[in-house]
């Protein structure tokens, strides 16, 4: 990868040459539509970055402070870039970053990097270590596999002292993950967490090899082993299917993929690992809709054309950002700030793309015939047993669920906010989409799902049980004011089951109602209540008609 730089824009000239008049289906075009993402994530990122002090400004514009991670996703995109004085400020960045790393050995953040540079020193009394609050364990991962993408990609740009510093400290980072045990001070990275689990046999089998030491590189491969062990159960990844998370899965399974050789576990899985998983993401796309069908294990948004995934940017590197779920401006979508991944996501495209399966791909393209998928995830130490997952995906409506049985509420990342195990999609007549999700507050749930119903029970419910589905607003034309099902667009749904017909609906908006947003969604809240005194299962079915 010598000349990465001048290849982006050779290969970019030469493509959209050749590719002129010809449509994704019809010609590899990984490289424009890569270089395409580089240069709009940069050009957005560009206006962020403070040059006084080597810094990103924060993307949310907090008052001028400024994003530790964001600067490091910036500052590798620079070097993919490198024009002007591109390489002097990635440096510049790299050198703030490392500076500012916690140093002291005997602290549970040791290693880890701050989350913005103005932040008091952590594990004061003014300003307590509070884990994933005031700094958060993850960042050793997503800024330690940026320093080795740079390290692996553009050697040749970075002073040889520089690669000196980044490997010290990614060692350091390395030692400060591995302090990191599931259910211990408060941390949950078991192997069933898999993306920062992914990265975390990563960093240790990277760093462990070029670092020579033989431990790190040991328990890279042993932590590697239980994350294969999870996943070959049924293929499948623990944290599934959500538009954010499969995105950075992806990403680190691309780490294993092309970084590690053949004789480490993480070498030899990683390929397959990453075409299993594209396959029942595939499986689950419904290109009409432009979204993954439910269940999602942990989403940030409730309709991937209005929130922007990290799926989404994959999906753009292989099919161009039109038919992508990416809106024309994708820093006005809801989770924009990982808008600032692109230049990772588009540096590793060219080869990651290589690994997803032609079936895969044109099903991002045109849906296939109606389908059910059954499949299932495991999270120990959350869940009893696997959870059952079964989609049905139709041309303009899909409905997917999963049953679990779980000693938390709200999946194993334990948030109801992002955990969505009953999900429904539906074409609207203008072309956008309809939703509707499950709030979960159970720790069970059985689930059918059949071509146009979905039934939901709640094995261990009572008589004060509900069910709370979150309901998408109508479209643009469409009613503002939702009493009940007759109001919403697009569908009709038909209830029944054991809950009581009469059902409350409030409104969660940006500017009032009775209660607020959810991941910058506005919805409306349709709870049904059991009757009085009732003794059945709560379970509630609902048969869906687009219209
Ligand atoms: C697209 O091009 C890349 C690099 O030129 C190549 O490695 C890859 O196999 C091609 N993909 C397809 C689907 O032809
Ligand atoms: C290092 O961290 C430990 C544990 O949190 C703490 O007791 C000690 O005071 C810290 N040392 C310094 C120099 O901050
Ligand atoms: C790595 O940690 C050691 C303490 O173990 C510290 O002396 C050193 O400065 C750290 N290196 C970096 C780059 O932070
Ligand atoms: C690791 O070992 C190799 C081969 O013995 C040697 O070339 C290299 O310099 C060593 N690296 C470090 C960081 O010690
Ligand atoms: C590896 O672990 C062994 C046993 O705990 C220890 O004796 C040795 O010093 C370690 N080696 C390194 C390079 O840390
Ligand atoms: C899906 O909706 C489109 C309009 O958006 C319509 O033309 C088509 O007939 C519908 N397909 C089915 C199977 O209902
Ligand atoms: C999923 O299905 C398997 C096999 O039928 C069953 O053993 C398991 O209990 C089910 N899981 C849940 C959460 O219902
Ligand atoms: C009903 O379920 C709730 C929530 O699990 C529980 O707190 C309550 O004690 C149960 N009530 C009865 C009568 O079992
Ligand atoms: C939904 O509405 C009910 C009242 O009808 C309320 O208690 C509950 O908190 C709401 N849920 C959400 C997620 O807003």
């Amino acid at each position: 990868m010598g000349l990465f730089s001048s290849f982006w824009v050779t290969f970019t000239l030469l493509a959209l040459q050749v590719c002129a008049g010809c449509n994704a289906a019809t010609c590899n075009d990984t490289e424009t539509f890569a270089a395409g993402l580089l240069h709009e994530s940069m050009d957005w990122m560009d206006m962020y970055y403070d040059n006084a002090r080597g810094y990103l400004f924060s993307l949310n514009a907090a008052a001028l402070t400024h994003d530790t991670r964001a600067s490091v996703w910036y500052a590798v995109g620079l070097l993919a870039r490198n024009k002007a004085d591109d390489v002097e400020q990635a440096v510049r960045i790299v050198k703030n970053v490392i500076w500012a790393q916690f140093t002291n050995e005997s602290a549970q953040w040791f290693g880890d990097y701050q989350i913005y540079p103005e932040e008091p020193t952590v594990g004061t009394e003014q300003y307590p270590a509070v884990i994933y609050n005031s700094w958060d364990p993850n960042w050793r991962g997503f800024i330690g596999t940026t320093f080795v993408v740079m390290l692996e990609e553009f050697p040749q740009l970075i002073p040889r002292d520089v690669q000196d510093y980044m490997l010290e400290s990614l060692y350091n980072s390395t030692i400060g993950d591995s302090y990191r045990v599931g259910g211990v001070d408060d941390d949950n990275l078991y192997p069933a967490y898999s993306n920062p689990s992914i990265m975390r046999a990563f960093m240790s089998g990277w760093v462990g090899r070029r670092t020579n030491d033989s431990n790190m590189t040991v328990a890279g491969e042993q932590y590697a082993k239980q994350i294969i062990d999870l996943f070959t159960r049924e293929n499948t990844l623990s944290e599934f299917n959500s538009g954010t998370y499969a995105g950075v899965s992806l990403f680190a399974l691309t780490l294993w993929a092309k970084y590690m050789p053949g004789s480490s576990v993480m070498g030899e899985y990683g390929p397959q690992m990453i075409r299993d998983t594209w396959t029942v993401l595939g499986s689950l796309y419904n290109a009409n809709l432009k979204n993954v069908a439910g269940p999602w294990d942990r989403a940030y948004g409730f309709d991937m054309n209005r929130y922007l995934s990290i799926l989404a940017l994959q999906i753009w590197t292989l099919v161009g950002k039109e038919a992508a779920p990416i809106n024309s401006k994708p820093y006005a979508m809801g989770h924009k700030n990982d808008f600032a991944i692109g230049p990772l996501i588009s540096i590793l495209a060219p080869y990651h793309n290589t690994l997803v399966p032609a079936n895969t791909l044109s099903s991002l393209l045109s849906f296939p015939d109606s389908h059910f998928v059954r499949t299932s995830a495991f999270s120990p130490p959350y869940d009893t047993y696997p959870r059952n997952i079964t989609a049905y995906l139709s041309p303009n409506l899909t409905i997917g669920a999963e049953s679990f049985s779980e000693n938390v509420v709200g999946g194993p990342s334990i948030n109801s906010r992002s955990f969505n195990p009953a999900v429904a999609q539906w074409k609207r007549s203008d072309g956008s989409v309809g939703w509707l999700s499950l709030y979960a507050e159970v720790q069970a749930l059985d689930v059918h799902v059949g071509e146009d119903f979905l039934e939901l029970a709640y094995p261990r419910g009572n008589a004060t049980s509900r069910f709370t589905f979150l309901v998408g607003t109508n479209g643009w034309y469409g009613k503002r004011d939702v009493g009940g099902w007759d109001d919403v667009e697009g569908v009709q749904v038909a209830v029944s089951g054991s809950v009581s017909m009469n059902y409350m609906v409030t409104f969660s908006g940006l500017h009032g109602g009775a209660g607020e947003v959810i991941n910058e969604f506005e919805f409306w809240n349709f709870t049904y209540g059991m009757p009085e005194e009732s003794s059945e299962v709560p379970h509630v079915r609902l048969e869906f008609e687009v219209v």
